[in-house]
């Protein structure tokens, strides 16, 4: 059926769903709306904003009634249109409900059939999570938080879903000047310290004065690097931040992937345990395995471990976490995840963990594992579709789905992380 909406149209209508990407949804005459900040069930007053197709977006004029799922969103930064998180004013068991319903979507799309699903591990408690700050600069030298749906900036003082160290940081960071070279600036904290790097064309003496600078006077900051287009090169204070998860502790490079919630990272190693079930006599591959998040934990349960990563900090940062966690049976090998693989026999490897990029594995690897063919599978995964993907190929390539367990790594986003266990047929 046609729209008879327009844009610019105002119209009142029930909003029904949450969607891929954080707006709430509804099927308003003929029309697919996207409404930002909405709730399933809030009735509201909505400004039709584009229509194309049967597929529109529309601002909330006004809440004509809110949902019993509405709560108020308690961060002055959401307020101020920061797009940093879409669902602070959706109830937290109401966001864990929606998020199982859209990763089952997402799943049974790919696959054909629906797949069982367990709920979606929550957070204790939904706030100060989050390890990492991006900020982006604004052109004259200050630094904030990029504004939803708009390449403009949001100043404020406080995000509480960072951790605490990361605000402290942060207000030191936002009134401040940087050269004007800097275009972005990504910032990690752990339980004692916190790294910065700079995003810039290139080092130069003024970035370098600055490290020195930021190092001597903002206390805990004890690593500042800058990345280029020719990788990542610390200009001021330490190497590493360490980082207790659990029973270990891990070294962190300014330029490696590191779970961006602690908290949850453990309920996820955890989940990952529980589904590899390795034993003593077992070798035991984590792909591409960062910092050796998973292969660090998996060598306590399995005989052998090996990590296969691309990136050369990382493998370094895992060795040494293996020497300082008095691990070893660890192997970690500097490869990119096809030619690892190709360096192992089929029978050499029990049980494997994929944990890669959001855009998944290419073809390759997974041929690569399934000509391996170990017994058990763990495949996790921030992104349902690329996941999906995966997994029905590696079905295709004579594995069977088995526990499904979705984690809330990112508590007021749209984001899902699960753990997939596949089992040889
Ligand atoms: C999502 S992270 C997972 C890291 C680790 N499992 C963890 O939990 O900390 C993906 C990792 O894959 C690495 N990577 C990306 N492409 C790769 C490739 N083709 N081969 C090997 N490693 C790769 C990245 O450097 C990154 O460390």
């Amino acid at each position: 059926m046609e729209s008879d909406l327009a844009p610019g149209a105002l119209t009142e209508c029930t909003l029904t769903s949450l969607e891929y990407g954080g707006h709430a949804g509804v099927k308003h005459h003929g029309a697919m709306l996207a409404v930002p900040r909405g709730v399933p069930g809030d009735t509201v007053r909505v400004r039709v904003k584009k229509l194309r197709k049967g597929y529109g977006s529309a601002e909330i004029e006004e809440i004509v009634s809110a949902s019993p799922d509405r709560v108020e969103a308690d961060c002055p930064a959401f307020r101020a249109g920061c797009g940093g998180c879409q669902w602070l004013q959706v109830a937290y068991p109401t966001q864990l409900a929606w998020k199982q319903k859209m990763f089952v979507k997402a799943m049974t799309k790919v696959l054909g059939v629906r797949p069982d699903v367990r709920p979606v591990a929550p957070m204790r408690e939904p706030h100060a999570f989050r390890n990492k700050l991006s900020l982006v600069a604004d052109g004259q030298g200050r630094f904030g938080f990029m504004k939803e749906n708009s390449k403009s900036i949001v100043y404020f003082d406080q995000c509480p879903m960072e951790l605490p160290r990361l605000q402290r940081l942060y207000r030191k960071l936002v009134h401040r000047s940087f050269p004007a070279s800097v275009e972005q600036i990504h910032a990690r904290g752990t339980r004692t310290a916190s790294s910065l790097v700079m995003y810039a064309e290139k080092p130069s003496a003024a970035l370098h004065g600055l490290a020195r600078r930021l190092e001597r006077e903002i206390p805990g900051l004890s690593s500042i690097a800058v990345r280029t287009r020719n990788g990542v090169r610390l200009l001021a204070g330490i190497p590493f931040l360490t980082q207790r998860v659990g029973r270990l502790d891990f070294f962190i490079p300014p330029d490696s992937f590191f779970q961006t919630n602690y908290f949850q990272a453990l309920t996820l190693l955890e989940i990952a345990r529980r589904l590899l079930e390795l034993t003593s006599s077992e070798t035991f591959v984590d792909l591409y395995c960062g910092v050796g998040f998973f292969a660090l934990d998996g060598a306590a349960q399995a005989r052998r471990v090996i990590g296969i990563e691309g990136n050369r900090s990382s493998v370094e940062a895992a060795r040494l976490s293996a020497k300082l966690n008095k691990i070893t049976n660890t192997e970690f090998w500097p490869a990119s995840a096809a030619d690892g693989l190709a360096e192992l026999a089929p029978g050499e490897v029990d049980a494997l963990l994929l944990d890669p990029p959001r855009r998944g594995c290419d073809e390759s690897v997974l041929r690569a594992v399934a000509r391996l063919r170990p017994s058990r599978i763990a495949y996790v995964s921030c992104l349902p579709e690329t996941l999906a993907r995966d997994c029905a190929r590696l079905i295709d390539m004579g594995y069977l789905l088995g526990e499904i367990a979705p984690v809330d790594m990112f508590p007021h986003t749209y984001h899902t992380e699960a753990v997939v266990k596949l089992v040889a047929r």
